[in-house]
């Protein structure tokens, strides 16, 4: 049956009906309600002048708060869930909501034209982390940018928000001064209604003759995914919706993977994690950082929080870029990807995934479920590079993943990672020939370095020169080199922040 979508804007509920399911809310909330306040810039999730909040219902009864790009994040996908737009953040009274103030008092505004931006996202961090260190909003607003004010007096209000009176509701802090959670009598009332709003079954919205199915369960996804063969599916819509706002593709009907909870799921066990392919980057990233903490700056340096809050592991894995961040590292990992289609199952290593760009092994009526990491072996050293012309939301020019597993000195099995330097995310099989059942010394790191160097032809583009891209994968082994020599005790500062800090 095709229903109209149903969510809270603002705490009102709306129905919608009559938009092509490839209607992003920002041409939606700008164009049908008129809240204006919510900005369009760059129309890539790259500015942050369309950041609004999204709100689900937590575990413990409150609501889940978290930024998103209006302008990439097409309508289906909101179904049933809270929409909050800087308009809602003035209080009852008619007064600044404490981030706005905090803004106003810093001088953290000039043109005005990204602070709708700044506010929501600064209103995220609110709810969640009180009071915000600075490193906090950093993180927080490694999405925003502004042209104008220099973020100094915008990192000043961040730091500051929280000194001035909380307001009642769900406005609120959402974390008292320890950082433990506090959920108003409002924010469980906002949580209650989202529950009643909820739908149990399939969920079909069509305008005109384009479709979105969004099935609520793995089998019926299954079955959904073969009869429609030539839908597209969409988790996140982070890549997708570019096609939209970028190239003004009509997308075709659509199926969201979004609802269906066996691929939220994410599980550890003795044998590794098992993330599911709709699982957001933000809590695949937290699920790897517990047996793998060295791949933490990776993740961080990975686009920006609303875009990791969007964003799925398995849309990364799925779309197949060259110079998608999380394969070196996965294939590094030795991550294996599981595929469906009907109720047949199949298992790859990742990187038999990638066939030629932009081809990969998925057969029509296939989708990806969920990528498998194995779990973390004694002796095992891994470290993981992005080079890339900006430290945040920014692709890479070159990524590189190296594990090495030690029996003592002697290496029982290399597996390194490359991005950015073939067609495809690439295994480094030369250079792990090159290391395999010798000692970890400089002369096996200098094997690596000559074979990594002859094994790959990438391209100049407008991001770095094929030189370039050759002696970085060469340098970035030598670094490896240097910050796991046991000899050596501890890591190397061997970042400009880490010298300079
Ligand atoms: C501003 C910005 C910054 C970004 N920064 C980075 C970055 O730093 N590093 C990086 O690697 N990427 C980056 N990206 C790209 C993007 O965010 C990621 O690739 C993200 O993981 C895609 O996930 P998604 O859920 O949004 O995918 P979607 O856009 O929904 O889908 C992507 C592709 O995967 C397919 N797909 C989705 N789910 C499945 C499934 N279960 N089975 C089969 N196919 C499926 C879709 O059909 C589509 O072809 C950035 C994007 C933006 C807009
Ligand atoms: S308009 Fe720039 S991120 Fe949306
Ligand atoms: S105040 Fe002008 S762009 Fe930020």
């Amino acid at each position: 049956m095709a229903e109209a979508l149903r969510l809270l804007l603002n705490g009102e509920e709306v129905a919608v009906a009559g938009l092509s399911p490839q209607t992003t809310l920002l041409e939606y909330l700008r164009e049908r309600r008129r809240l204006t306040g919510t900005k369009e810039g760059c129309a890539e999730g790259d500015c942050g002048a369309c950041t609004v909040i999204v709100a689900e219902p937590a575990d413990d009864g409150g609501l889940d708060w978290h930024p998103i790009n209006a302008c990439i994040r097409l309508l289906p996908t909101l179904d049933g869930k809270a929409v909050f737009t800087v308009e809602s953040l003035r209080l009852p009274d008619g007064g600044l909501h404490p981030v706005q103030e905090a803004l106003v008092r810093e001088h953290g505004a000039q043109c005005g034209f990204c602070t709708p931006g700044f506010v929501m996202s600064l209103f995220g961090l609110y709810k969640r982390a009180v009071p915000p260190s600075r490193a906090d909003a950093e993180v927080a607003l490694s999405g925003n940018l502004c042209r104008c004010t220099g973020y100094r007096p915008i990192l000043a209000a961040a730091q500051t928000m929280t000194m001035l009176a909380p307001p009642d509701g769900w406005r609120g802090p959402g974390a008292d001064a320890a950082g433990g959670r506090q959920v108003s009598a409002e924010e469980r009332a906002l949580a209650l209604r989202l529950r009643r709003l909820a739908r149990a079954g399939d969920v079909t919205y069509r305008h005109g003759a384009q479709t979105c199915h969004a099935p609520a369960t793995l089998e019926a996804l299954a079955r959904c995914v073969a009869d429609h063969p030539d839908a597209r599916l969409l988790a996140g819509g982070t890549d997708l919706a570019l096609r939209v706002t970028k190239q003004q593709q009509p997308l075709g009907d659509l199926i969201h993977t979004g609802r269906v909870a066996e691929l939220q799921a994410i599980r550890r066990d003795d044998g590794g994690c098992s993330i599911g392919a709709a699982a957001s980057l933000e809590r695949a990233f937290a699920a790897l950082d517990v047996d793998w903490p060295e791949l933490r700056e990776i993740w961080e340096r990975f686009a920006s929080v609303p875009i990791r809050r969007a964003g799925t592991l398995g849309g990364n894995v799925a779309n197949a870029s060259p110079i998608g961040d999380s394969m070196p590292a996965l294939i590094a990992l030795g991550a294996q990807i599981e595929l469906r289609r009907g109720a047949a199952t199949r298992r790859l290593a990742l990187e038999d995934f990638y066939l030629a760009h932009p081809r990969t092994a998925l057969q029509p009526g296939e989708f990806l479920v969920r990528i498998l990491v194995p779990a973390r072996a004694a002796g095992t050293v891994l470290r993981a590079y992005k080079l890339s012309r900006r430290h945040d939301q920014d692709i890479a020019a070159v990524a590189l993943a190296l594990r090495l597993d030690l029996d003592g000195a002697r290496i029982v099995r290399a597996r390194i990672g490359c991005g950015g330097v073939a067609a495809t995310p690439r295994r480094a099989v030369a250079a792990e020939r090159a290391l395999a059942g010798r000692d970890w010394n400089q002369a096996a790191a200098q094997a690596a370095m000559d074979a990594i160097g002859a094994e790959f032809a990438p391209i100049t583009d407008h991001r770095a020169t094929a030189d370039y891209r050759r002696r970085a994968l060469e340098r970035l082994v030598w670094r490896f080199w240097l910050q796991t020599d046991p000899a050596r005790r501890g890591d190397l500062p061997l970042r400009v922040q880490d010298v300079t800090a």
